[in-house]
């Protein structure tokens, strides 16, 4: 993107100006806008504070690029803020990769304490419920003072499982006395200047219908793009849909089949698919009585003033195209999930009845703390839940989509076939999220349910699309076929085990000699839930995969998961293991993926005679020389 980095180039220039003030940088990594949002929180009110600073919000990707880049920048701040989310398998974002890699990988490079000049704080967005929580904002908090930049506050450690706005909170509240030494002069800048956040809003223009100049359909601006990614994503048509649970069954899992024939997007066995959905008609029709407003509204939103000067309209998400308010609920806006405090106050700002509005403003306030995580959080109250409870409040569209509705976020889904099988469809394998929440909702996931209700190409010409794009991953199949390979995925977690054994079979019948495979897989019952079960059988009988062993949890009369399988299997693994076997997990962090990585714990102590330490360092010895791969949500 030419345009990109010559606007970066420019902004660089820029720095060098010394107009006195200190340079404060807040950087960011995100992937659904919540430490974007955080930092770009911290730099409006920090502005708002501190007359002497020139404070910049930054993403990581567009700070630099190469080693030399990096350190000459990193070498002029003064002070920096690091806001980090840590996704999956203790992963960065992907905005943040980059940075990463480079800062933490290449630090024994560097010399020392060469960020001497450095004032810094960092804070963390994690989930308490996965096993590396917070480890990216640690990581980079701990490097940052190994080289010598000096730690303004302790690291934050922002919980999801908790109210991550209420971690950032008290994280920003803890940095403002020492900011007020650095910026200034050690006089308590918050008695200066009370500050109360704006609430962004958009400009937003209505449009006749007949309005000319309006052409958009509100699509994302997909085709004649030569690079698919999450802001340029290509839209395909649904091919195939199959419902993989059998009618005995009370839960469901739709096998889904993207047409990208003809669109240049391209996969490799065991990448991602992000996906675009829509809002169930009901939800967006339930959110249009809440709003008060016709579908048919035809709208286009702006982020500058008519005279085309900068809106100050605070934090913003970036607009959509035009389009009817119909299509901009469907695509555009989180309508299930829980309301943010921020949400809240603008939803204050907009109620009519004057007890409505102290009612939000108190579960959004300080002492509102514990009503907002029991009534809102716990509950799994959403947004429209939040709204219904609040009549009187009638935001305008320009706040509602600024302020109050997050973002519709794509999902993402491991592609479940190979492109040496499948070169023109990418497959996915997806489990119906359908429960009750505590506040008895009945929550349909939005991106599953879509997924159920789609309507393929093989059953109407006018069948349902979705704008997708592929994230590469790290897992794959040991580029030496004859490299033995132990795979554990059990319910949804096969889906990339598939494409691996999809990719074998190929392999195979091009002639390749395959070493030997183990797939444990697990479900609940061989009659409800065995998805693929012909498939798998399949690709034992043509030697694709060696061993099939699966574990059903609720068909005796104890539970067998398969890590209870792998303890029965412990000596097969333990060679296979020994001969060079790559191990591969996919599916739930919390629970599974945790059970599974001890059982290897105790195999390796067991078959191997040693240790617990010694275990461990073996454990970690295969993850970091690439043979021990996760691929955990
Ligand atoms: P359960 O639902 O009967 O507890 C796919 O979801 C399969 O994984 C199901 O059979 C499920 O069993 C099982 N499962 C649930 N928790 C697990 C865990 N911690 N480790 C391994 N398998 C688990």
């Amino acid at each position: 993107e030419p345009l990109k980095s010559m606007v970066a180039k420019d902004e660089g220039e820029h720095e060098e100006i010394d107009d006195g003030k200190i340079k404060v940088s807040i950087f960011f990594g995100t992937q659904t806008g919540t430490a974007e949002g955080f930092a770009k929180a911290l730099g409006e009110e920090a502005k708002a504070r501190y007359e002497k600073a020139r404070i910049k919000i930054i993403d990581l990707d567009d700070y630099a690029a190469e080693d030399e880049e990096y350190k000459e920048k990193l070498k002029k701040e003064n002070i920096a803020f690091f806001f980090l989310a840590t996704y999956g398998d203790g992963e960065p974002t992907d905005n943040a990769a980059r940075f990463y890699k480079w800062f933490v990988e290449g630090k024994e490079n560097r010399e020392e304490n060469w960020l001497n000049n450095l004032q810094y704080g960092v804070f963390g967005l994690g989930n308490r419920q996965y096993e590396h929580f917070n480890k990216i904002g640690k990581v980079v908090d701990e490097d940052l003072a190994e080289q010598g930049a000096k730690r303004i506050v302790p690291v934050g450690l922002g919980d999801d499982d908790q109210c991550i706005e209420d971690d950032f909170e008290a994280w920003r509240d803890s940095l403002w006395p020492e900011l007020d030494i650095l910026l200034n002069d050690g006089d308590n800048a918050t008695v200066a200047t009370p500050y109360t956040a704006a609430i962004p809003e958009y400009r937003v223009v209505f449009h006749d219908q007949s309005d000319a100049l309006i052409t958009a359909n509100g699509s994302f601006k997909a085709n004649g793009h030569a690079v698919y990614d999450a802001q340029h994503p290509c839209s395909v048509d649904v091919a195939v849909k199959k419902e993989l649970h059998s009618p005995a069954s009370d839960r469901s899992c739709t096998h889904l089949e993207f047409d990208i024939s003809g669109t240049g997007l391209a996969y490799e066995t065991g990448d991602h698919v992000g996906v675009y959905c829509e809002n169930l008609i009901e939800t967006v029709e339930q959110a249009e009585r809440l709003l008060d407003l016709s579908p048919k509204t035809y709208i286009s939103i702006h982020v500058d003033n008519e005279d085309g000067s900068p809106f100050s309209g605070g934090s913003l998400t970036p607009p959509f195209p035009p389009c009817t308010l119909r299509t901009a609920l469907a695509r555009y806006a989180d309508l299930l999930g829980s309301p943010k405090k921020s949400a809240l106050l603008a939803l204050a700002a907009h109620a009519s009845d004057p007890s409505e509005a102290d009612k939000l403003r108190y579960l959004a306030s300080p002492a509102g703390k514990d009503e907002y995580a029991q009534w809102v959080v716990a509950n799994q109250r959403s947004l429209l839940e939040v709204m219904a409870e609040f009549p009187s409040s009638k935001p305008p569209l320009g706040v509602f989509f600024a302020a109050i509705a997050p973002r519709l976020q794509p999902r993402f889904y491991s592609i479940s076939s190979s492109p040496r099988i499948s070169p023109s469809r990418i497959h996915v394998t997806c489990a119906l999220v359908l429960e009750k929440t505590p506040a008895g909702r009945i929550h349909k996931g939005i991106c599953s349910t879509w997924m159920k209700n789609a309507v393929p190409l093989e059953q109407s010409q006018d069948c349902s699309r979705a704008p997708i794009f592929v994230r590469q991953s790290n897992f794959r199949l040991p580029s030496d076929v004859k490299v033995p390979v132990i795979m554990i995925g059990p319910g949804t977690g096969l889906a990339p085990f598939r494409g691996f054994l999809q990719e074998r079979l190929a392999l195979k019948e091009e002639g390749a000699e395959l070493g030997p495979s183990v797939l444990f897989f697990g479900c609940r019952n061989s009659k409800m839930d065995y998805i693929y079960q012909d498939e798998l059988a399949n690709f034992v009988q043509t030697g694709a995969l060696s061993e099939l062993v699966v574990a059903f949890s609720r068909e005796g009369p104890t539970k067998q998961y398969v890590q209870h399988k792998m303890m029965e299997k412990a000596a097969d693994i333990w060679n296979m293991i020994s001969e060079g076997a790559y191990v591969y997990v996919c599916g739930d962090a919390k629970g599974m993926a945790r059970d599974v990585h001890r059982t290897l714990h105790t195999i390796a102590q067991e078959q191997g005679s040693m240790g617990s330490s010694g275990a461990e360092s073996l454990v970690k010895n295969l993850q970091t020389t690439g043979r021990y791969l996760r691929d955990v949500w």
